[in-house]
């Protein structure tokens, strides 16, 4: 048995986000967005039919959660703002009813205790801007610093620290790789000008952000998947898990924190003939405004081998034109919902930030165990009994308080989420939550044992395991 104990201050809590949590399109002047328009077009898109209005509905109950998250040992919380809430048109007039249930909502976590984290941009184009053609347009770069510098202006007394996207990469594969987020397009050359844009806008928003005189910390959360390559003393293997690593991490990463685009991604880009559109004075801008905290979301690594087949480039390139996943065997598996769990892989991720990023202060700023069909561990007292749960976020932490002793500037660890919610085409069919939220009963929240360990370790600000 080992005592962990983490720095002090350390933060201690959950993520979450408007569009999983807060439940109805149009209450209270809310505009649409593309979750909701998608949802009306295609419902059998998402499981069980469920759209986005049936969500956790923490657009009225916050305060009854709030005191939840203090139940559960929360000392910092992250949502983010739905644009399309506070700004209904994406550009234009702003909700009132929007500003009030948000300043609500922080002020309620300060009164107890609970520092707000607040995100920007967590997958939900306002619809009337993706009309016009949404990450595509370069409009929407200066609807977003728009929306952004609003932000600062009507939260910054009570928010001191601002994300600018959450996943950036996901509406990049989702909605013009891949066909998980609408629009659903297939286009790499849309795909990269998609990129390029969220992360001009970003920039853009922490420009915004240090000349406006605030006074806390503005950062982006990336997912970042390593990427292992299936024989280390391969040189075609080892090459192949570079490419996807530049691709899925590295092309957000570098610009966020070095302010420049990878090297090798720019090579593929010229040689394919897809430079997205970069105006005068953009790359000066991207390279003076990096951020100033690095939200790190893990769940699983990335395995990869090389080509077997040649490359095509001759129609539609796709990223994995580059390299193939790599079915490793005996890996080790989440048993209730398909993904591999590999601890290490935390700590391999915060060891590169130290190492080649400058030692950037970071955070866990998610990490979980999606759980299907959870309620067949519900224990006759009507508690959901997780230790699949504690014992996963305990033996990531052990990676995280390791890389911290060896020097690594990492701060706090949220865990992906708080309450059960709405997971976009998967809807409610992975939970994550510390606390269960009971659908059939209008959204009744029961808290799980993983709450009330998380709680205990909070308090002692580590564990013993
Ligand atoms: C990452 C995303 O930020 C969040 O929206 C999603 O629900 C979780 N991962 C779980 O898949």
């Amino acid at each position: 048995m080992k005592t962990y104990t983490f720095p002090e201050n350390f933060w201690w809590g959950s993520a979450a986000s408007g569009p999983q949590t807060e439940g109805r399109v149009s209450n209270d002047g809310k505009g649409e967005n593309i979750w909701d328009h998608w949802y009306a077009l295609e419902p059998e898109k998402f499981f069980d039919q469920v759209g986005p209005e049936k969500t956790s509905q923490v657009y009225t109950k916050y305060k009854e959660d709030v005191q939840l998250m203090k139940e559960t040992g929360h000392n910092t919380f992250r949502t983010s703002i739905q644009w399309s809430r506070l700004i209904p048109e994406g550009t234009g007039e702003i909700n009132q009813k929007a500003v009030s249930f948000y300043r609500d909502y922080f002020t309620e976590l300060l009164n107890n205790g609970i520092e707000p984290f607040v995100n920007l941009y967590h997958f939900d184009m306002p619809l009337s801007l993706q009309e016009k053609g949404g990450w595509l347009s370069r409009e929407t770069v200066d609807a977003y610093v728009s929306y952004a510098a609003a932000c600062f202006e009507l939260f910054g007394d009570l928010v001191k620290k601002w994300f600018t996207h959450n996943e950036p990469i996901v509406p990049v594969e989702g909605g013009y790789l891949y066909q998980f987020h609408y629009p659903n397009h297939i286009n790499m050359k849309e795909a990269v000008q998609v990129g390029y844009h969220e992360n001009l806008a970003s920039a853009k928003a922490i420009k915004a952000y240090h000349e406006g005189g605030h006074d806390g910390e503005i950062g982006i959360i990336l997912n970042l998947t390593p990427s292992y390559p299936r024989d280390e003393t391969n040189q075609d293997d080892v090459k192949a898990a570079q490419i996807a690593d530049a691709f899925f991490n590295r092309s957000f990463l570098d610009p966020a924190v070095k302010g420049e685009f990878p090297q090798e991604l720019i090579e593929i880009v010229k040689t394919l003939g897809i430079m997205p559109d970069i105006h005068e004075g953009d790359l000066e801008l991207i390279r003076e405004n990096t951020i100033d905290l690095l939200g790190i979301n893990y769940y699983q690594p990335r395995r990869i081998k090389a080509k077997e087949t040649p490359i095509d480039h001759e129609h539609s390139p796709m990223p994995d034109d580059y390299f193939d996943n790599y079915d490793m065997p005996n890996k080790k598996m989440n048993p209730y919902r398909g993904w591999e769990i590999y601890e290490k892989g935390i700590y391999d991720i915060l060891t590169n930030t130290r190492e080649n990023y400058g030692n950037i202060k970071c955070y866990i700023s998610e990490n979980g165990m999606g759980v299907e069909g959870e309620e067949r561990f519900v224990n006759s007292e009507g508690m959901i009994e997780d230790d699949y749960r504690i014992e996963f976020v305990t033996d990531h932490l052990k990676y995280v308080h390791q890389a911290i002793q060896e020097g690594t500037n990492c701060v706090g660890y949220h865990m992906w989420t708080c309450m059960d919610n709405w997971s976009w085409t998967n809807a409610y069919k992975n939970r994550y939550g510390f606390i269960a939220v009971d659908l059939a009963q209008d959204g009744k929240r029961t808290i799980k044992k993983s709450g009330r360990w998380f709680k205990t370790v909070s308090e002692k600000n580590g564990f013993d395991a």
